[in-house]
């Protein structure tokens, strides 16, 4: 899945760096060769125009080791509203997900990606970060020798393109701990280090908080919580949301629960590798009852 040299964090796949120096202040990273748009008004870090949704995902076909995964995922997510990605077990969200954020472990065979308007289907996953992607992973990687603390100094001063200290992580990770009902000593462990199930979904959260993307992929996040950091995990997720109202989320679940916090917009139903349908929230309650068999072939 994650090759070697690289390690998955939520936000993406990185090949970890030295700590510090992050280089910092530079929208495309060495050696990245795909188009980003000059244009003040495009690429990463572009405000989202109207007329195109924020996230548009076209006819997206990916494969594994040359199987078929994906074949031909129609999805768009608009600023500002919240989309649910439901489907059985093994029908390809995950994939989906980790494509969005540029996972080298699939392949693209066909279709497009399409983030605030540019063709982003083959940029590199660190500069989907920068412009504003970010991915709460459902089975969160534990990285030894890193500190959350560290990790977020680099992928804050990353995403903002300012070398951030680590004071000013340190207050601003305080303020959101807090909220987030986490112990202040979470910033000195190591990423995911010994964190239970619960303690690993905070921490995505906490790095959604700070990273203040402009389109959050949440898969699972509600998996393995109890009932009160479930409530917790929302309830960090809709402060983010009225911090940021253009936020797009696109929350993957199986449950009904973390969408009775959250109240998507729309739901969207993935089978075998393909959107089968697409509704309003009553569409989550109708799979509670009936579940996938509708739309079994
Ligand atoms: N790197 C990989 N190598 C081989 N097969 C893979 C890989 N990644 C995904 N798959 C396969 O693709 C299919 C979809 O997996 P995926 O993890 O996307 O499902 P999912 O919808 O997220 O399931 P779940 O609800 O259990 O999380 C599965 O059959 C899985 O085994
Ligand atoms: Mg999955």
């Amino acid at each position: 899945m994650v090759s070697r040299g690289q390690v998955q964090v939520a936000g993406g796949i990185r090949t970890p760096e030295p700590i510090p120096p992050m280089p910092v202040g530079e929208i495309t990273p060495k050696g990245y060769t795909g188009s980003v748009s000059t244009e003040p008004t495009t690429g990463p870090g572009a405000p989202p125009r109207a007329d195109h949704p924020l996230l548009d995902v076209e006819d997206l076909h990916v494969s594994v080791d040359g199987t078929p995964i994906l074949r031909g995922v129609d999805l768009a997510v608009r600023s500002g509203s919240v989309h649910a990605l439901m489907g059985p077990n093994g029908s390809g969200k995950s994939t989906l997900a980790k494509v969005l954020l540029g996972h080298p472990g699939y392949e693209i065979t066909a279709g497009t990606i399409r983030f605030k308007g540019e063709d982003v289907t083959h940029w590199p996953t660190d500069v989907r970060g920068k412009a504003g992607m970010f991915l709460a992973f459902q089975d969160p990687e534990s990285i030894g020798g890193v500190p959350v603390i560290q990790f977020l100094r680099q992928a804050l001063s990353a995403r903002r393109g300012i070398d951030i200290s680590v004071l000013e992580v340190r207050l601003e990770m305080m303020e959101w701990m807090e909220k987030l009902g986490m112990d202040p000593s979470f910033g000195e462990r190591h990423l995911n280090e010994g964190f239970s199930g619960g303690e690993k979904k905070r921490n995505e959260i906490l790095q959604l908080a700070l990273m203040d993307p402009e389109l959050a992929v949440l898969d699972e996040t509600d998996s393995g919580l109890d009932v009160d950091a479930l409530r917790v995990v929302a309830r960090g997720v809709r402060t983010v949301r009225e911090t940021r109202p253009d936020l797009g989320v696109l929350i993957i679940t199986h449950y009904q629960r973390m969408l009775d916090e959250l109240a998507p917009d729309r739901v969207h139903v993935l089978m075998d590798g393909t959107v089968v349908a697409e509704g309003g929230p009553e569409l989550a309650h109708r799979l509670e009852v009936e579940g996938f068999d509708a739309w079994r072939p």
